[in-house]
């Protein structure tokens, strides 16, 4: 009787919300975790999904012999001089072993078991039976223009 406000109700009213924020805190929290965990994990497949090609660029113009040799593919020079030129594989359909332009003979050979394939890279003659793969290789300007540079995409 002397303690107006001691209602049953009042003692109950705040569990509700007491929930509701614990609630709203493990949402927050599930959000975070999955944002932490998640993240990584997208970037990491997104990364690995699409393999990004290689790209080398050999500085243009080409040398008087009209190939440049590189490590893993030989760039040639072709006939219509606006067109880009050619990016051959250097290593064989045979064994694996690094083919070689002949300047002398205009084409290539592998050392090892003397395979042979035109400047384009397609099989002449050798134990070998497939041509050397290719490579897409795009055109770099200059400010004026001019081919600056070839961009083969490995
Ligand atoms: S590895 Fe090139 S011919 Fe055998």
């Amino acid at each position: 009787m002397s303690h107006s406000g001691h209602h049953p109700s009042s003692g109950q009213a705040p569990q509700p919300q007491r929930r509701q924020v614990v609630m709203r805190g493990l949402q927050w929290l599930g959000a975070v975790m999955a944002a932490v965990f998640l993240y990584p994990l997208l970037r990491f497949t997104g990364h690995r999904i699409p393999p990004k090609p290689r790209l080398v660029e050999v500085p243009a113009p080409l040398p008087l012999s009209g190939v440049h040799t590189h490590h893993d593919f030989l760039l040639i020079k072709v006939e219509d001089a606006s067109k880009a030129p050619l990016a051959v594989s250097r290593i064989c359909t045979h064994l694996g072993c690094r083919v070689n332009f002949q300047q002398d003979r205009q084409l290539i050979e592998c050392p090892c078991h003397q395979s042979r394939f035109t400047p384009g890279g397609e099989r002449i003659s050798g134990p070998a039976q497939r041509n050397l793969p290719t490579y897409e290789v795009s055109l770099k300007h200059d400010a004026e223009g001019r081919v600056s540079a070839y961009v083969v995409h490995l």
